[in-house]
């Protein structure tokens, strides 16, 4: 037994005859917040997505509270506590914001579910009715977010959840991933937000090319090497605190 909430072991994993990630080691302990960061294209999502089943690796092993799941759907893992809260906005748009914290969140207990998302976003308050996809691109997230709330889970995946939204409703988005962390989930981390990631995080895993090129905690890393050296950025006109990876394709 690992002791570890979630874990990637040797991981290679692609698309088709495409390998991305290159023998991926990987660890996030129970409880903890882990950042992975790197440029577009690097794999990131793909980790996600491997760690989630959605992705068979050719190679490695993936393990959750200590068990092997590498043969397991993703059904599977979202039953031993992972949940992954996929790029983009991650709801059924043509159904209402009711229906989807109720498909979304845990199953027979629909009006606790609601009580718990409309408690971490007012904001939804009041929107029951409407129609997912007619909210704002902020309120399809706190949506989308809201899964990690009513289902408890140990191990959620968040990729790039603040992406394309406005600065203030960043802060919100941020606000909500502290309290999920405070909840006890461990949290995997994929955000464009370098500076705001590395607050929250304990651990950093930096990706390069489908490979770890660091594994440190955020006081290891000096960021302006970290934007220079590895993710080919542009410091943002706010500073440091808010670094953005640029659209940069490589
Ligand atoms: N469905 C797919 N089929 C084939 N190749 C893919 C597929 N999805 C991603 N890739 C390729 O895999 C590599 C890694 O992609 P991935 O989406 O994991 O990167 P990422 O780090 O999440 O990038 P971004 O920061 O742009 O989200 C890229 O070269 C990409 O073109
Ligand atoms: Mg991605």
């Amino acid at each position: 037994m690992s002791g570890l909430a979630l874990e990637l072991t040797g991981v290679t994993a692609g698309y088709g005859t495409t390998t991305v990630l290159r023998d991926v080691d990987l660890a996030v302990p129970p409880g903890k917040v882990v950042a992975l960061l790197g440029a577009n294209g690097a794999g990131k999502t793909t980790v996600l997505k491997t760690a989630a089943g959605l992705i068979r690796p050719s190679a490695g092993r993936i393990r959750l509270g200590g068990a092997d799941v590498t043969a397991r759907t993703p059904y599977q893992r979202s039953h031993r506590g992972l949940c992954l809260v996929p790029e983009g906005r991650g709801v059924f748009p043509n159904l209402t914001v009711r229906e989807n914290i109720v498909l979304l969140g845990p199953q027979g207990s629909a009006r606790d579910s609601i009580e718990k998302a409309l408690t971490v976003f007012p904001a939804l308050r009041g929107r029951l009715g409407h129609r997912a996809g007619d909210l704002s691109g902020g309120q399809q997230q706190m949506l989308a977010l809201s899964r990690c709330f009513t289902g408890k889970p140990d191990v959620v995946l968040l990729d790039e959840v603040s992406m394309g939204l406005a600065p203030i409703v960043v802060d919100q988005i941020f606000e909500a991933l502290h309290a999920l962390a405070r909840t006890g989930a461990a949290l995997l981390l994929v955000e464009q937000y370098i500076g705001k990631a590395l607050e929250l995080a304990d651990h950093v895993y930096l990706l390069d090319r489908g490979a770890i090129s660091f594994s440190g905690s955020p006081a290891q890393l000096d960021e302006d090497e970290l934007v220079r050296r590895y993710l080919h950025v542009e410091p943002d006109a706010d500073g440091p605190a808010d670094i953005i990876i640029s659209g940069e394709q490589r």
